[in-house]
């Protein structure tokens, strides 16, 4: 049976790192980092993300400060804060959390957020950043996390053939761009590959990010692979990945599981990036 990875702890660990440089700060009398949320509407997960958001945060000393709007908010609205927020000295990082109500122009309301204040990474400048390999851009949360478990594995990415399967802008898009920063040979998969198992089968390194409850099953993995299971959907209840984990811990060397792998590793990674963006403010002379 393949080893578990331990996202929980591996998450704990990230932030305890961070906790003693804050720490370190306030002793100081330096600029404490500061996060901004906003939550526009009532959707019951996005508000279980955003009380773990601002957990995590008070944890690690990280000024939190959590916008909760109405769903009738409109995007003019939304604009003004972003922007009023945009020149607020006292906030490093600013996070919309998605999904927005309908009928808001995502991509544009995202848009507006400062680059350096991004902490979600989602700007066209620090995703062109990320893909020119560029130093100081924000890197999507979830995707740094998943780096981090592989790297925890012992594995080494260099040379590996590494499937992720999934090419959202948030997840698969960007881990894809990490992985081959760290030299493996990368192939993305979604929802028109053809024999899909003959492609996941592969990979040493195998990332399943679509949101399709246990789609990847243990016929569909090499053995000794590292799997990721960045899914997380409801069914009955129940949060439950893209792996299907009995078939699949049988075959692969290390896997993570669904709830405890990757999820906690997204948060972990937030609190990092507003750690970076505050100091990366700090050395640019605006805060
Ligand atoms: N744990 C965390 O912190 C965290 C963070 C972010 C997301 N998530 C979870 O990760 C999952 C993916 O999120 P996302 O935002 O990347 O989702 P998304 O934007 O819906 O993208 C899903 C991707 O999966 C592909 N796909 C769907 N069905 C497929 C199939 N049968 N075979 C192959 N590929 C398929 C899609 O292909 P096409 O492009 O062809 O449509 C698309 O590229 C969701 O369950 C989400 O809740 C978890």
């Amino acid at each position: 049976m393949g080893k578990l990875i331990d996202g929980k702890s591996i998450a704990a660990g990230i932030r305890g790192e961070i906790k003693k440089e804050i720490d370190r700060i306030k002793s100081t009398g330096g600029h404490l980092p500061g996060l901004t949320v906003i939550l526009v509407g009532d959707d019951p997960g996005s508000q279980v993300y955003v009380r773990n958001k601002e957990r995590a945060c008070q944890e690690v000393g990280i000024i939190s400060d959590i916008k909760r709007l109405p769903a009738t908010t409109t995007e003019a609205e939304l604009i003004a804060l972003v922007r009023g927020l945009n020149v607020d000295d006292k906030v490093d990082g600013i996070l919309v959390q998605l999904p927005l109500p309908k009928g808001n122009d995502e991509i544009r309301i995202l848009n507006e957020i400062a680059p350096d204040k991004d902490v979600d990474g989602l700007h066209p400048l620090n995703m062109g950043k990320l893909l020119k390999g560029e130093k100081g851009a924000l890197v999507p949360c979830t995707p740094q996390g998943a780096i981090e478990l592989i790297l925890s594995t012992g594995v080494e990415i260099k040379g590996r053939e590494a499937v992720v399967v999934g090419r959202s802008n948030i997840v698969g898009k960007p881990l894809a761009i990490l992985l081959l920063q760290n030299h493996a040979t990368v192939t993305i998969c979604h929802s028109r590959t053809k024999n899909l198992g003959e492609v996941t089968r592969r990979a040493d390194i195998l990332v399943a990010a679509t949101g399709q409850p246990k789609m990847i099953t243990g016929d569909m993995v090499k053995p000794g692979a590292v799997v990721i299971d960045v899914g997380t959907s409801k069914v009955n209840d129940k949060l439950t990945g893209d792996v299907d984990f009995e078939t699949t811990k049988e075959v692969a060397g290390f896997i993570t599981p669904v709830p405890g792998g990757v999820g906690p590793m997204t948060i972990a990674l937030l609190m990092k990036n507003t750690l970076a963006a505050a100091k990366l403010r700090a050395t640019s002379g605006r805060a």
